[in-house]
Order: structure tokens, then C-alpha cells, then sequence
């Protein structure tokens, strides 16, 4: 651990993924430096990192074996961007999802920082090679995109540009590895990446069906909460395709025909706004009131966080036979 808390990791822009990640590494046990543009944004994220740590620490939810108070001491607010990164091994970018602002962080940061640094931003769609391409260190540049909440949702989506090292990838998967993430590599660039990709196409779905009068919102949330999700929370829909038949052939063979039939009906996107937009909103807005968020999503992240738990102790018994 004392190796870990003479390392820096440089957490740049303070809001809901940079305080997320400022606690994740503090939690494996690095030093963290969070800086924001505004200063006043610094001080509320440590106030909410300080929130939550306690929250979980009532709720056996701590990660690692760190104390609340040990995990705060590793976590140090600064308002100036040159202290957060020079010292830093890693550095994770998160501020808001405008290319030409995050080119303006990245050029800065480019200047500060050591060869060897890794720079990573928390893009959630903005390829690599768009924001990197003008930086002296473009082959220490990849993007790293969080699941939120990340704490209690581990993927994380890395995507190397054309020109990153190929040892900058490797490294980036271990640490996150290391620290309790699950990373995936996106092999090459692609809009929306593949996390985003496949929760468009569901989110495009949804949409159209409740368009169409097929369900209602809140059967449609069951469709997922009650149905397709409880099997995807422990595997993918490939294997879950693989073993609703006899293997991939077998399902083929059952289900090709109706699905591409099916899928064929789609038609083309529609844009999520106007009438429907309200209705949708209205409906849910009826069990959720907008005041209520906060509550709501502490009841999800309990549910996410003893879904870990569950994960995690049914690994164990199957390691362990
Ligand atoms: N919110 C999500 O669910 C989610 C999930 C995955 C990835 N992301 C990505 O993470 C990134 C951050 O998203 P967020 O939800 O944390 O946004 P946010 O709005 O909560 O926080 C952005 C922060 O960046 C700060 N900032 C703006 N300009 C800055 C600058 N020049 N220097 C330093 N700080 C600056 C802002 O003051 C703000 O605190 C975005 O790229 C987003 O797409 C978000």
C-alpha cells in the first residue's frame, strides 16, 4: 500500500464521473488530486465523496480495506490544473462532452505532464483520435468510459486511437483491473462506442413501442427489470442465446428466420422529443417525482451494491468447489 499511496492519479473536472473516479482509485489505495475549473465544484465534490463514503461504510458497501478516513486523506481538492497533473502516472479527464473543450483540458494537460503519463479521458462517444490528434503525447492518449454509477456498475469501455501505444492499453486494462473495474476493449473507433451502441438500440425500441401504443412505460421498465435483465445482469445476450438453444448453431437454426423477420419491422430511428417525449416524462414522473431523484437513486445503488455482494459470493463458491 505504500507504493500505491506515493502514486498519484490526477482526476481533471469534479462533477459526477470525476468524483467517481477520484473515489475508485482512493478505495484501491492511490493518492488522488481532483481539480475543476471552478473551485467551488472541487469543495462539493469532497463534501458528496465524503457523503457516500459514509453511506456505504453504514452499508457494508466500503470498498477495499481502507477506512472512510483514510480514503478522504488520499483524496486532496486543487484549483490548479499544473498540481493535479504533473506528478500524476494517471490521469483521468472528465469534463463535459464538448470535443472542442476537451481538446482545450487536453492541450493544457499535454503541456504539464511526464513522458510516461497515461492520459485518459471519460468520453462517452467522442472517438479517441478526435480529441487527441494535435497532442505531443497522442500515444499516451485512450479513452476510458465509465458505467454510471461506476462504483456500483464496474465496465468500463477502453478505446485506444490509431496511434496509442499498444503498452498504454495494456497498462490502462491492468490498473483498472487492479483497482475493481471490468475493462473491455473497443478494437477500433466507432460513434457511440459499443456500451452506448447497444443501449440506444433498446432505449430506440422502447421508445417505439410505447409511439405505437404496444405497452406502457412502466410495463416496458418491467420488460427489462423482470425479464431480459435478470438474465443479463450475470451473462451477455450471446450466451444467453447460446443457452436458450443447444449452442449458437441450434439457435440459428430455431430462431434466425423469426428474428431478422422481426428485426426487419424496426424501421428507421426517431428522434426522442415533441408529445412523446412529455407523455414518457409525465408517466414516470407520476411514481418519480423530480424532488425524489436523489432517494431513487440511492434505492438503486443499494440494489446494485447487493447485487455485487450476491456476484461476488457466488464466485466464491464456485472458485472454491
Ligand atoms: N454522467 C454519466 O452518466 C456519464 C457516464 C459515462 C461517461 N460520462 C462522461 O464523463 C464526462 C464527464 O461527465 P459528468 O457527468 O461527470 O459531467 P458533469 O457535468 O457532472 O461534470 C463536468 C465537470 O467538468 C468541469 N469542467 C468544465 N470545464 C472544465 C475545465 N476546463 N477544466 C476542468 N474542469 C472543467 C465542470 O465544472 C464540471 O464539474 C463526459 O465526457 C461524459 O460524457 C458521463
Amino acid at each position: 500500500m505504500a507504493d500505491k499511496k506515493s502514486k498519484q492519479v490526477g482526476i481533471v473536472g469534479s462533477g459526477l464521473i470525476g468524483h467517481s473516479f477520484a473515489m475508485l482509485y482512493a478505495a484501491a489505495g492511490y493518492r488522488v488530486r481532483i481539480y475543476d475549473i471552478k473551485p467551488e465544484q472541487v469543495q462539493h465534490a469532497l463534501s458528496i465523496i465524503k457523503d457516500q463514503l459514509e453511506h456505504q461504510s453504514e452499508n457494508g458497501l466500503l470498498r477495499g480495506k481502507l477506512t472512510v478516513k483514510e480514503q478522504m486523506e488520499l483524496i486532496i481538492g486543487t484549483n490548479d490544473l499544473a498540481e493535479c497533473v504533473k506528478d500524476a502516472f494517471f490521469i483521468q479527464e472528465c469534463v463535459h462532452e464538448e470535443l472542442q473543450l476537451k481538446r482545450e483540458v487536453h492541450a493544457k494537460i499535454d503541456t504539464l505532464i511526464k513522458e510516461d503519463t497515461i492520459i485518459s479521458s471519460s468520453a462517452s462517444a467522442l472517438v479517441p483520435s478526435l480529441i487527441s490528434e494535435n497532442l505531443t503525447h497522442k500515444k499516451r492518449f485512450i479513452v476510458c468510459h465509465p458505467t454510471n454509477p461506476p462504483f456500483y456498475a464496474p465496465l468500463v469501455e477502453v478505446i485506444p486511437a490509431p496511434w496509442t501505444d499498444p503498452e498504454v492499453v495494456v497498462k490502462t486494462k491492468e490498473l483498472l483491473t487492479e483497482i475493481g473495474q471490468v475493462p473491455v476493449i473497443v478494437k477500433k473507433e466507432i460513434d457511440g462506442f459499443v456500451l452506448n451502441r447497444i443501449q440506444y438500440s433498446i432505449i430506440g425500441e422502447c421508445w417505439r413501442l410505447y409511439e405505437d401504443g404496444v405497452m406502457s412505460v412502466e410495463d416496458i421498465d418491467k420488460v427489462m427489470s423482470e425479464g431480459l435483465g435478470r438474465r443479463y445482469a450475470f451473462m451477455g445476450p450471446l450466451e444467453t442465446a447460446y443457452l436458450n438453444a443447444d449452442g449458437m448453431y441450434s439457435y440459428g437454426n430455431r430462431y434466425a428466420e423469426m428474428i431478422y423477420r422481426v428485426q426487419s419491422s424496426f424501421g428507421p430511428p426517431r428522434k426522442m422529443d415533441g408529445p412523446i417525449l412529455e407523455k414518457i416524462h409525465n408517466e414516470i414522473a407520476s411514481r418519480i417525482p423530480l424532488d425524489k431523484l436523489h432517494e431513487r437513486r440511492k434505492w438503486r445503488d443499494v440494489r446494485l451494491a447487493s447485487l455485487q455482494k450476491l456476484k461476488n459470493e457466488l464466485d466464491e463458491k464456485t472458485e472454491s468447489k
